[in-house]
C-alpha cells in the first residue's frame, strides 16, 4: 500500500484547520509540516506551535521536517509528533540524533538533499523508520520533480532488500499524478505532496487523483 502524506506548505493559513479537516476526510495517511530556518534553506515556514497546533486538531500522524541548522535544538519541543525528519547534511552525530528523536517515542527519518550521495546514510539504514529523498532543492513547494532522482530511489530500494532492513521510502518534492507513478515504480512507499493536494481547489479529487496514479503504477509494477 502506498501511503499519502499532505504537505500543508501549500494549505491557506488562513483556514488551516478546515484545510485539514478537507485533506482527512479525503483520506490522506498523515500530515508533513514543514518546518525552515532561514539557514539550512533559503526560506522560513512555520514554527514550532504550528506543528503542535496540527498535532492537536488532528487525529492523524503528524511528522515534522526539520529543515534547520540545528536539528538537536529543537527534537525535545516535539514529544508527541509521530515522526521527525532531519536532514543527515545538518547533523554531526546522526547516530546520537536517532537516539533522542527515539527517547521522545518518536520515530526518525532521515532525509538526504538531490545531490547527497546514499552512502553517507549506509550505516544509519537499519536505525530509521525511513529515508525521505528530497525529489527537489529544499525550501519551497511548486518545484519541479528531479528526474533523476528515480536512479537514487531504485538503489536505496535494493541496499534495504539487500541488507534485509524494513526501512521504509518517502518522496518528498514536485509529487503530483504525473511524477508519482515514476517514484512508486522505483520503489516509493510514501508519497509526501503540498501543491498537488491543497491550492487545487478540491482536495478531495486531488487526493483520489494522486492516490489512483500510485495504485495504477504499483499494480503495473
Ligand atoms: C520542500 C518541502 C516539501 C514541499 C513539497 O522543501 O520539504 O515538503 O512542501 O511541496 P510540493 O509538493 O509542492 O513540491
Ligand atoms: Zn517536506
Amino acid at each position: 500500500m502506498i501511503k499519502i502524506g499532505a504537505s500543508i506548505l501549500s494549505a491557506d493559513f488562513g483556514h488551516l484547520k478546515e484545510e485539514i479537516r478537507k485533506a482527512e476526510e479525503a483520506g490522506v495517511d498523515f500530515f508533513h509540516v514543514d518546518m525552515m530556518d532561514g539557514h539550512f534553506v533559503p526560506n522560513i515556514s512555520m514554527g514550532i506551535g504550528i506543528a503542535k497546533y496540527v498535532k492537536e486538531i488532528t487525529k492523524l500522524p503528524v511528522d515534522v521536517h526539520l529543515m534547520v541548522e540545528n536539528v538537536d535544538l529543537f527534537i525535545n519541543e516535539f514529544e508527541n509528533m509521530d515522526y521527525i525528519t532531519f536532514h543527515i547534511e545538518a547533523v554531526k552525530f546522526p547516530f546520537r540524533t536517532i537516539n533522542r528523536i527515539k527517547s521522545i517515542g518518536a520515530e526518525p527519518i532521515v532525509a538526504l538533499n538531490p545531490a547527497t550521495p546514499l552512502d553517507r546514510i549506509e550505516y544509519i539504514l537499519g536505525e530509521v523508520h525511513a529515508v525521505l529523498i528530497m525529489t527537489v532543492e529544499p525550501g519551497f513547494s511548486g518545484q519541479k520533480f528531479i528526474p533523476i532522482m528515480t536512479k537514487k530511489i531504485e538503489k536505496l530500494k535494493n541496499m534495504i532488500v539487500e541488507n534485509g532492513y524494513d526501512t521504509k521510502i518517502f518522496v518528498d518534492g514536485g509529487i503530483n499524478v504525473e511524477t508519482a507513478p515514476l517514484a512508486v515504480k522505483a520503489g516509493a512507499d510514501v508519497l509526501i505532496a503540498a501543491s498537488a493536494i491543497f491550492g487545487k481547489g478540491d482536495v478531495k479529487t486531488a487526493v483520489e487523483k494522486l492516490k489512483n496514479s500510485a495504485l495504477k503504477a504499483l499494480n503495473e509494477k
